[in-house]
């Protein structure tokens, strides 16, 4: 169990560069293994989620080398098509590995992705892309089975814009005869960039950012470099951060389009939030308003994964917020932790009500999930006295040193593994 030790009180000053994104990288990683050559990646932030797709591409036959934040894949070495539980246990999102195995071997076995922090995570999206797209599908005792002696081209309609589904359609797709037109597509920031790594691998592919994606081949590159995009939900964070402990803070590397939604309710709240060139500034003096109701939906929606985030910025706003959490059915955990610390939190079914309070305090807190868990640390910034985060390493999983990020804007914190 680790510790984030948090003294609120303090405001932020300064500047900071993105980490690049974890939910950029990781479906990134996975179609390395389309062209059986090398790829070197840079920018990849240092991740216990890059770390686990790292470990599936090793025991699935790639070398993998890692310096830094670059990191090598050669994937002509690969041998297996198999993903034991131990592996896809340590990194729900390991589903996202299903169309570049498929593609590349043929055939593919992952133990399913067991349930998550967020409430059940179901893949039939991802199964019903695969079999559109030619392949046999079956779940056999907790493992997803697929087998396709070749992928033919044709017509993926998602039911939900699962961002997953997508870039599992999209990098399968380009290992299929002919051409596949992805409908109902997430437009996700994350899409766009898989799209242009995928064509620099290889693809001939238009429509990423949009619900429609059309894939018309894939002739693979041999050596293909690729830097990862920064991620827009540490950045949502960092804002939050700041619109918490009181300061003022600019961010670089980022794309403000992407965090768009996330810097109008802040602005809203009253926060003087400023976008420039791949830099977002926020500056916060003095009580916040409430943001009002904020509801989250696919991309450009206001983004699920900053909800936890947000709820903690408005724990002492000025009224009252209402959350509405359209996508996971289990992401208000970080509530009955917040009011532990003197928060007014209602939560009913997919509604959570904050009625801002005057102040916060310190408190013993359990992180149950990963944005979760950077929720408490917010909270703790802005909360009198120390707040103690227990965290079973969710955190680690989705930020590079938020503890050294945070101390580097002047936040008193501590982590202790
Ligand atoms: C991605 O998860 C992100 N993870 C999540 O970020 C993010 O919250 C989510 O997209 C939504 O934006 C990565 O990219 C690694 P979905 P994913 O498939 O692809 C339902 C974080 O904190 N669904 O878009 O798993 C599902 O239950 C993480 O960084 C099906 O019903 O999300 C959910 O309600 C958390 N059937 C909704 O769709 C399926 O086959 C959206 O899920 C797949 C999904």
């Amino acid at each position: 169990m680790s510790i984030w030790r948090v003294q609120g009180g303090y405001p932020l000053e300064g500047s900071l560069t993105i980490q690049g994104a974890k939910n950029a990288v990781l479906p990134v990683l996975a179609a390395t293994i389309l062209t059986g050559s090398r790829t070197e990646l840079t920018n990849v932030p240092d991740l216990r989620d890059v770390e686990a797709s790292l470990n599936v591409l090793r025991r699935l036959g790639c070398t993998v080398q890692r310096q830094d934040d670059v990191v090598t894949v050669d994937s002509g070495g690969l041998t297996d098509f198999y993903i034991p539980r131990e592996l896809t246990g340590q990194m729900r999102s390991s589903v996202i590995f299903l169309g570049a195995v498929l593609a590349r071997c043929g055939q593919a076995r992952i133990a399913m992705p067991g349930g998550c922090e967020l409430g059940p995570r179901p893949v039939d999206l991802h199964l019903a892309a695969m079999r559109a797209l030619g392949a046999e599908v079956s779940t056999e005792n907790g493992e997803i089975v697929c087998r396709a002696d070749g992928l033919t081209g044709g017509a993926v309609e998602l039911a939900l814009p699962s961002v997953g589904a997508t870039e599992n359609a999209m990098i399968a797709a380009c290992a299929a005869r002919g051409t596949t037109v992805i409908t109902g597509a997430a437009r996700e920031p994350e899409i766009v960039e898989l799209q242009g790594f995928l064509r620099a691998l290889g693809a001939e592919m238009e429509g990423a950012g949009s619900s429609v994606i059309t894939v018309r081949g894939f002739s693979p590159a041999e050596r293909v470099g690729w830097r990862v995009m920064p991620d827009r939900i540490a950045a949502a964070t960092m804002l939050c951060a700041c619109a918490s402990a009181g300061g003022q803070v600019e961010l670089r590397g980022v794309d403000p389009d992407h965090i768009q939604s996330v810097s109008d309710v802040l602005a809203a709240m009253g926060a003087d939030v400023r976008a420039g060139t791949r830099r977002v500034s926020i500056r916060c003096d003095g009580r916040l308003r409430a943001g009002g109701t904020i509801v989250t939906g696919p991309y450009p929606g206001f983004p699920t994964d900053a909800q936890p985030l947000m709820m903690a910025a408005s724990l002492k706003a000025d009224g009252t917020t209402v959350f509405v959490e359209n996508i996971f059915s289990c992401r208000y955990r970080q509530a009955a932790q917040m009011v532990r610390m003197g928060a007014d939190i209602d939560v009913s079914g997919r509604r959570a009500v904050v009625r801002g309070v005057a102040r916060l305090h310190g408190a013993e807190v359990l992180a149950e999930d990963l944005r979760g868990g950077a929720a408490l640390i917010i909270a703790g910034l802005g909360a009198e006295g120390q707040t103690v985060i227990m965290d079973r390493g969710h955190v680690a999983r989705g930020y590079e040193g938020l503890d050294r990020a945070l101390t580097a804007l002047g936040a008193q914190i501590e982590f202790v593994k």
